[in-house]
């Protein structure tokens, strides 16, 4: 975890290993960049003449002992034309420059980059992402490793702010619920088992003692008739666990988080093609997501009451799997005929969504790396929000906007369930070839009626794809930001 601080000292004297600072296209300097340009004798300026440095947005050019300067680096990040300089081009600028960073023998750094003005946002809007941006880029992958030799590593990082409000203090309790959704959706399946997840949530527990934690185990689940998820569970040697974190930081009906705890999806019977399938160890993302909530309202202390459930299992394909055409009996008592092994995720929800409602939510929130179609319609960049609540839906869709952790909202019409329609149950499992995060939307709203419920689905932006890609610990800023509000 990095450490962030506020500095008022100018960049030309301030002690750091590195100091950040921006300018704008057409040679327009910050105030900062000015005056480290005026202190070291008008090399910043001779830079932008020659063309080294460009300020197109997103460019960053690294300096070395510049006479005049006390810090030894200096960070030149390009923010564009002045005139069309924006929020969205304000976090570009500030994700490079942070990433910019990365492997550089430095232990503290110093940004001046909070001074320059963004239409329409505060202060404490440009520190809280600039704290976030920060740590998203400080964080690294190391669990099974072959550990390295110490190297110098980023410790702190300083924003040029003047005032001591507690929005640092919020933007490291976020950073740590998310830096947690990384690392638990980034550790392989064969150790982020179900098991595991649950000694995870124990941990938490310890770290945060207004954190009680349940683990609901098989035969409980038997007991209280969770054919859903016991269905889904039964094809792996891992035994399912539902793990309920209960954060109580006021007194009150909770708002209840249920988080898709999928910690391999092969498929089941319905197995999915090999390339690619290693990706599915990130199909707990939803689960991930929820212990990085609790874990950062529990750092923050945040006044609210928060109820976690993350229904856990593996979807294996095995002599006991469940098959394409059985029939099973949800805890809700609707009969559900499986028509693909492989749409699980709904099936684990249902039952949770199911028994998230004994603590009488006042919202009820699930989280899931739920369809493929979902990254078909809205690519990375947007997680889906599906509600037939609009006044819900809108506090979502802008906590993500001022977070910029975005999503985009999918209709939940009544013409859509029909879909769903079988001859051998109530309903099935899967909807057909179209619109399909909708129709697994449809699938949970039939065990949400009555409720103030959301439903995210994060199969596009819950990781980045690829050999090198990491969890990206999304919607846990979105959702922080929208329970921040509320208090
Ligand atoms: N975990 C997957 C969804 C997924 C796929 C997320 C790709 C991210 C990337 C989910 O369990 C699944 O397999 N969904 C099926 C549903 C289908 C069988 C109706 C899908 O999307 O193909
Ligand atoms: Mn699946
Ligand atoms: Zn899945």
């Amino acid at each position: 975890m990095l450490e962030f601080k506020r500095i008022t000292q100018r960049p030309n004297e301030v002690a750091a290993s590195l100091v950040i600072v921006g300018v704008f296209e057409e040679r327009m300097l910050t105030s900062a960049a000015a005056e480290l340009d005026a202190a070291s004798g008008g090399v910043l300026k001779r830079l932008m003449e020659s063309g080294d440095v460009s300020g197109r947005v997103g460019s960053t050019a690294l300096l070395h002992h510049i006479s005049g300067l006390s810090a030894p680096r200096v960070l030149v990040v390009g923010l564009g034309e002045q005139r069309r300089f924006d929020a969205p081009r304000f976090l570009r600028a500030t994700r490079d420059a942070h990433k910019a960073l990365k492997g550089l023998p430095i232990e503290t750094a110093s940004s001046y980059l909070t001074e320059v003005e963004v239409p329409k946002k505060d202060l404490d809007w440009k520190l809280l992402q600039s704290a976030l941006a920060a740590d998203y880029a400080a964080y690294k992958y190391t669990a099974t490793l072959k550990a390295k030799p110490e190297r110098i590593e980023l410790k702190s990082v300083a924003f040029s702010a003047a005032g001591d409000g507690p929005i640092l203090e919020r933007a490291s309790a976020v950073a740590t619920g998310v830096r947690l959704a990384r690392e638990l959706g980034n550790l392989p399946p064969n150790i982020c088992n179900p098991a595991y997840l649950a000694e995870q949530a124990h941990a938490l527990a310890r770290r945060h003692p207004e954190v009680a934690v349940t683990i609901v185990e098989r035969d409980e689940m038997q007991t209280l008739g969770m054919g859903a998820l016991l269905a889904v569970a039964q094809g792996s040697e891992n035994p399912p666990k539902l793990v309920v974190m209960d954060y109580k930081g006021a007194a009150g009906k909770p708002v209840v988080l249920v988080g898709k705890g999928i910690t391999f999806d092969t498929g089941g019977i319905d197995i999915k093609p090999a390339a690619g399938m290693e990706e599915m160890k990130f199909d707990m993302c939803g689960a991930a997501a929820v212990f990085g909530v609790i874990e950062a309202a529990a750092a923050l202390k945040l006044p609210l009451h928060i109820v976690g459930i993350t229904p856990a299992a593996e979807n294996m394909p095995d002599g006991r799997s469940y098959r394409p055409s059985d029939v099973i009996t949800t805890m809700a008592g609707h009969q559900v005929e499986i028509l693909n092994t492989d749409a699980e995720g709904r099936l684990i929800l249902c039952d949770a969504l199911t028994y998230a409602q004994r603590f009488e939510p006042t919202t009820l929130i699930d989280i899931a790396t739920l369809t493929g179609a979902c990254v078909v319609a809205l690519g990375s960049h947007a997680s889906g929000l599906m509600s037939r609540d609009d006044d819900l839906a809108n506090e979502l869709l802008a906590a993500g906007e001022q977070s910029h952790d975005r999503a985009w909202r999918l209709p939940l019409w009544e013409d859509y369930q029909s879909q769903l329609d079988t001859g051998f149950a109530d309903f099935a499992n899967i909807g057909g070839k179209y619109a399909g995060a909708i129709t697994a939307g449809c699938f949970l709203s039939r065990f949400t009626d009555g409720q103030r419920w959301a439903h995210l689905d994060i199969a596009g932006s819950a990781w980045d794809s690829g050999r090198k890609g990491t969890a990206t610990g999304r919607p846990v800023a979105m959702l922080m930001q929208w329970l921040c509000a509320m208090v």
